[in-house]
């Protein structure tokens, strides 16, 4: 099996390590358009193997298509990252371009993929994938509730003293100011982690959540990439894998929330077809009107794009 990851950046050759690291695919791809970088980014990954034993081999070229024919999964990680003071919003123009060539070409070569969009803006992005590759919604899904919720889940369990991983959590919406973290589906393993923690603290966390990203941004005056890179590689390993996991992705809401034709975060099963279920949560007024405040601001965005006529 074969999994082929687009952009040799940070994130994308984070993202091809991990997968490597994880041992579950024949063949990792790491392609990039500048000349050397994915050849040579593949070649050092691929002298880790001895020492972190892996099989997976790690493949770089230098924009060639025809190496990643037959890929299970895609994952698209091009365009240029925030610098200090850019919205994720900013990057529109440049992004959308790349990531409708990219995503062609993926598809002329791999039909059956699924593709796992990771450039920002996150959401608008996905749609960008999504028209261009004329594939079903099941088969096109952005990450970023995967990072967004681990963002809040490491922030509590540094609150609680707790392991990270027996926080569960879910979040909502776009990947952006707008995201919706959801305390009351919060749990702390099995426990409200209202009962853990007081409304202050809690309240604080949400918010770091959603300046997440701005929070590393000021900090190295570029967009992270260990933690991004990371969840699209557990997106790769539970469709591969045929995990049928839960996680919460951008996908292409079809009416659930009462959102038609609209590329939100929401709660969904991903196995080896892609996103085998949209899964509808109970919210409360609060709730909707924040994931619907969320889904205005990306329908600006995406009417931004379609007013660009760059799809
Ligand atoms: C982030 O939130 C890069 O958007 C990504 O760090």
């Amino acid at each position: 099996m074969k999994v082929t990851v687009v952009g040799a950046g940070n994130v994308g050759a984070t993202c091809a390590q991990v997968i490597a690291q994880k041992n579950i695919v024949q063949e990792v791809v790491l392609l990039d358009i500048k000349e050397g970088i994915a050849e040579g980014k593949s070649l050092d990954l691929w002298q880790t193997a001895p020492i972190n034993y892996y099989d997976s081999r790690v493949i770089g070229t230098t924009n060639d298509f025809s190496k990643t024919a037959g890929s299970e999964v895609v994952v698209i990680t091009s365009g240029v990252p925030r610098k200090p003071g850019m919205s994720r919003d900013d990057l529109i123009s440049i992004n959308a371009g790349i990531v409708k060539s990219v995503t062609e070409n993926a598809v002329k070569f791999s039909p059956d993929a699924k593709i796992v969009i990771v450039s920002n803006p996150l959401d608008v992005m996905t749609y960008t994938a999504f028209v261009s590759s004329h594939l079903p919604r099941e088969k096109v899904m952005g990450m970023a509730g995967i990072l967004d919720t681990a963002r809040y889940r490491a922030f509590l369990a540094e609150a609680l003293d707790v392991s990270p991983r027996d926080i569960q959590a879910l979040l909502l919406g776009g990947h952006g100011d707008t995201m919706v973290p959801l305390p009351r589906y919060t749990t702390v393993s099995g426990i409200p982690v209202t009962e853990l923690i007081d409304p202050d603290s809690l309240d604080a966390i949400v918010k770091r959540t959603i300046n997440g990203g701005g929070e590393l941004v000021n900090l190295m005056g570029t967009s992270a990439w260990y933690a991004p890179g990371s969840a699209a590689a557990q997106m790769v390993e539970a469709i591969v894998l045929d995990q049928k996991r839960i996680f919460p992705c951008c996908v292409r809401l079809e009416g659930e929330y009462g959102l038609e034709n609209i590329f939100l975060g929401v709660p969904v099963k991903i196995g080896k077809n892609g996103i085998e279920q949209v899964i509808e949560v109970d919210l409360n007024e609060e709730e909707l009107m924040l994931l619907n405040n969320s889904a205005n601001a990306v329908k600006k965005i995406m009417e931004i794009l379609d007013g660009m006529h760059i799809l």
